[in-house]
């Protein structure tokens, strides 16, 4: 495991690095562009990245959610690790901090489209989901309960930046 990078914030004049990593990591530009789009949209939460010796190795974006004439939640994508370094604890470090801080500011849920077998790790479950009405069902759609409370169940509006239709 590496011991020796460092999560904090992302900085505006690290975009380029970022959409680089994104790119890298999701083998397409995809990603990147929705990185881009929800920066512009003012969509963006929380954005954080892993650093080891100064180079941006890890990234996780936090966006918002609404929910249907209720309290709004948050999203969690994209997220990546640069390939040399996967499977070290950077992913763990970056979800870790960004969960504690959305803890802290009282968000209630974090909704996330991943890995069945990677998010799970860290509380989400699709079980958690199953009250609320969205076009994205299936087992790589979870979400882990931060707090008790409101938003019990409603309908998710994603951002734009998903291209995800708000009437099915
Ligand atoms: C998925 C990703 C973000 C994980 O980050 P990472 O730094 O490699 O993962 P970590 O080292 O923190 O792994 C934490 C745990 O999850 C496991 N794990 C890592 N990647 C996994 C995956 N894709 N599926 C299942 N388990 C995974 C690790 O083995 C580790 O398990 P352990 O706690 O039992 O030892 C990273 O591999 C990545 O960027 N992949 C390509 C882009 C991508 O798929 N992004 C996610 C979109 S949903």
């Amino acid at each position: 495991m590496i011991d020796k990078f460092t999560v904090r914030d992302a900085r505006a004049e690290e975009a380029a690095d970022i959409g680089g990593l994104n790119t890298r990591a999701f083998g397409c530009e995809d990603e990147a562009r929705i990185v881009e789009r929800l920066r512009k949209d003012g969509d963006v939460l929380m954005e954080l990245v892993a650093t080891m010796d100064d180079q941006v190795v890890g990234h996780a974006l936090f966006y918002s959610v609404g929910v249907f004439q209720r309290l709004g939640a948050c999203g969690l994508g994209p997220m990546c690790v640069d390939p040399w370094v996967q499977r070290e604890g950077i992913g763990a470090g970056l979800l870790d901090y960004g969960l504690a801080n959305l803890k802290a500011w009282g968000v209630p849920l974090v909704f996330v489209l991943g890995h069945a077998d990677y998010y799970p790790k860290f509380g989400f479950k699709v079980s958690t989901t199953d009250p609320f009405d969205t076009p994205i069902k299936g087992p790589n759609f979870m979400a882990v309960r931060l707090r008790q409370g409101p938003p019990m169940a409603g309908k998710l509006i994603f951002p734009a930046a998903f291209g995800i239709p708000r009437s099915a």
